[in-house]
């Protein structure tokens, strides 16, 4: 059987990127990157993708006139590397209509609280701000809501320091497994 082709599209750090990477290489996902997709030309996520051998695009999103005419740009990219998958990691822009009837429940996310709580850009301060004691990890299919999409995974955390950094490593680590794991169901249609 052929192996699934995915695009990452990641705006930050890239870790989740190169956890995805690094389980395509040594066989945990029996699948390739064949694209990073970043919306922040200068994302340290590029620096990544260049020593990993992933092509990448780096696009701004504000040289186009809008949401539908930078997707039917990258629908034609996606198309050209013959990609069945969409993982967005870091990816912070909501997925309009072009992408989203193309890949449809073919786009999955991962975001950094227990959904449906915590939803945007801040989760992990959010999280802790509000008191809570137990934080985690939520992969979904992507939907055109903020974070919204029916769940395929969680993993969840106990921590009752205050320590951001201390908490957000914490998250990331269960990210980088979780991602790998809802990835294979994906590729494999387990749900
Ligand atoms: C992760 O916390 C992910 O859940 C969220 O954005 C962050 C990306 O981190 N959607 P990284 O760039 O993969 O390190």
């Amino acid at each position: 059987m052929k192996k699934a082709r995915l695009a990452v599209f990641a705006s930050g750090s890239g870790s989740n990127y190169q956890a995805i990477v690094e389980a395509c290489i040594d066989g945990r996902i029996d699948a390739d990157v064949v694209l990073l997709v970043c919306d922040k030309p200068g994302a340290k996520v590029l620096e990544r993708a260049e020593k990993f051998g992933t092509k990448s695009f780096a696009f701004n999103p504000k040289d186009y006139e809008s949401r539908e005419a930078y997707e039917t740009m990258l629908a034609t990219m996606l198309d050209d590397h013959k990609v069945d998958y969409i993982c967005l990691a870091g990816y912070m822009r909501i997925v309009g209509k072009v992408l989203l009837s193309r890949f449809e429940q073919r786009i999955i996310n991962i975001h950094p609280s227990l959904l449906p709580s915590f939803k945007g850009a801040h989760a992990i301060q959010d999280a802790m701000e509000f008191g809570v004691k137990v934080f985690g990890v939520t992969t979904h299919f992507v939907d055109e809501t903020l974070d919204g999409g029916r769940i395929i995974d969680q993993g969840a955390v106990a921590y009752e320091g205050n320590d951001i950094e201390e908490l957000t490593t914490m998250i990331h680590n269960i990210e980088h497994k979780l991602y790998v794991k809802t990835i294979n169901k994906l590729i494999n249609k387990r749900f």
